[in-house]
């Protein structure tokens, strides 16, 4: 499994309160990063597991999703992108559809303080 992809930025960078996130779902966030440019991202929560992608399918770069947050399955257990049915797992591996194999950028987030709040891990 590959690095998480490094996020310049001079520190971790503000998601959103855990609160506002599902316990079991995917929500879709645009963040600003340091070098000007704004990163679309897919936070997964699967109740305690919280997991992190750049929002671009690998088979043509297309965001995943159609619908704002439509990213899961019915069973919630794959990310699915709506373009061409590509499936990928719990650790952003395509499973099934073009770009099998292949896999999302896999990014670093945590939650951190009493709030508590979702950061994505940032390098100065
Ligand atoms: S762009 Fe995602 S499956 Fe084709």
């Amino acid at each position: 499994m590959p690095n998480p992809k490094s996020i310049p930025n001079a520190g971790a960078i503000d998601i959103c309160p855990l609160d506002e996130m599902p316990e079991h779902g995917a929500r879709g966030f645009e963040v600003a990063v340091a070098n000007g440019e704004l990163l679309n991202i897919i936070v997964w929560r699967d109740g305690e597991s919280l997991r992190a992608f750049e929002n671009k399918c690998p088979h043509l770069g297309l965001p995943l999703e159609t619908f704002p947050d439509r990213f899961l399955s019915k069973d919630a257990s794959t990310l699915i992108c709506s373009a061409h049915g590509a499936r990928f797992n719990a650790d952003g591996l395509c499973t099934s559809g073009p770009c099998q194999g292949d896999g999302l950028t896999k990014l670093d987030v945590r939650i951190i303080g009493a709030g508590p709040r979702i950061v994505l891990e940032a390098t100065p």
